[in-house]
Formats: C-alpha cells, sequence, structure tokens
C-alpha cells in the first residue's frame, strides 16, 4: 500500500508540477496473493482532474519469475491535492482524456468523484 500512494503520488506531482499530497484513498481490492519473489509492477495514470484535485488509478500486476505468469493484484483509487508554497490547494492543468480508455476512466472518476465526495460531506 505504500508504493501505491508513492507511484500514485509521483504521477500526480509529474502531472500538477506542484507538491501534492494525499487527501483520500478508496477501498483497496486484493484479487490475487503476491509471493516473495514475485516481481510486483505498479502502474498509474492520472484519471481526472478537478480544480486542485486529482484522481489516480493504480494497478498491481505481480510476475511469477519462473514460470512468466502476470496476476492482476490489485487496484486502488486515490485522490491528490496540489499545494501552493503556502501550503494551500492550487489549481492543476486539466487532462483532456483522447482514447476511448482514457474516456472511460475519465467519465467513471468522475462519478466516484461525486460518490466520494458526498460520502465526505463535502458537497
Ligand atoms: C487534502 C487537503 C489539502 C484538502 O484541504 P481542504 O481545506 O479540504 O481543501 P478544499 O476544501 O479547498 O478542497 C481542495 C480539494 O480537495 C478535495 N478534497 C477535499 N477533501 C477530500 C477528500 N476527503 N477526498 C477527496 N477529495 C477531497 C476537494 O474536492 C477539492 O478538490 P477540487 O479543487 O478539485 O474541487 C487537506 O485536507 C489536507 O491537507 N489534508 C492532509 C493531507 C495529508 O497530510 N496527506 C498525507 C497523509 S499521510
Amino acid at each position: 500500500m505504500m508504493h501505491v500512494d508513492e507511484i500514485a503520488g509521483a504521477v500526480a506531482a509529474i502531472h500538477a508540477r506542484k507538491e501534492c499530497v494525499t487527501a483520500s484513498i478508496d477501498q483497496m481490492n486484493f484479487y490475487e496473493p503476491v509471493y516473495i519473489g514475485n516481481l510486483l509492477t505498479l502502474k498509474a495514470s492520472v484519471n481526472y482532474v478537478g480544480r486542485t484535485s486529482m484522481e489516480l488509478g493504480v494497478r498491481i500486476e505481480s510476475r511469477n519469475l519462473k514460470t512468466g505468469k502476470i496476476a492482476h493484484t490489485g487496484s486502488s483509487y486515490l485522490t491528490f491535492v496540489a499545494l501552493d508554497e503556502n501550503g494551500k490547494p492550487t489549481a492543476v492543468a486539466d487532462i483532456i482524456p483522447e482514447t476511448p480508455v482514457d474516456k472511460r476512466r475519465y467519465d467513471e472518476a468522475k462519478e466516484r468523484r461525486a460518490r466520494r465526495l458526498a460520502a465526505a460531506g463535502k458537497n
């Protein structure tokens, strides 16, 4: 889970070009066990940008180095907020989803954001 937060934070900062903090982590689903000796690969994408916040999706894959089998181990969605030099939330450049996959992720992330903020009493 530490790796998930770290890669999402790194990708958020690369997009925002600003310091970013974790505002929330959605539920974490584990689909397959990871065994000692497996090679973990984490992939993160910016799915949606609000004004100062971004939703990052992280996919974890583990490879059995003996068999080569790759398993989808887990996934999570995280929200990061960009901060200015005074530590206050600051605007982030928007994203323009282009591919069908980008558009699906964008639309789904927008719905998750609405549910997330409602659950947090923010909307
Ligand atoms: C995240 C944080 C900066 C938000 O501050 P805030 O005063 O609530 O700021 P705002 O109300 O202006 O909201 C800023 C953005 O955060 C989003 N946000 C706030 N709380 C959120 C939550 N619980 N989940 C998801 N997004 C959230 C808002 O939707 C807003 O996004 P938008 O600009 O894209 O619409 C503040 O709560 C904070 O500093 N938290 C601690 C972060 C931290 O230390 N993380 C590391 C944990 S180890």
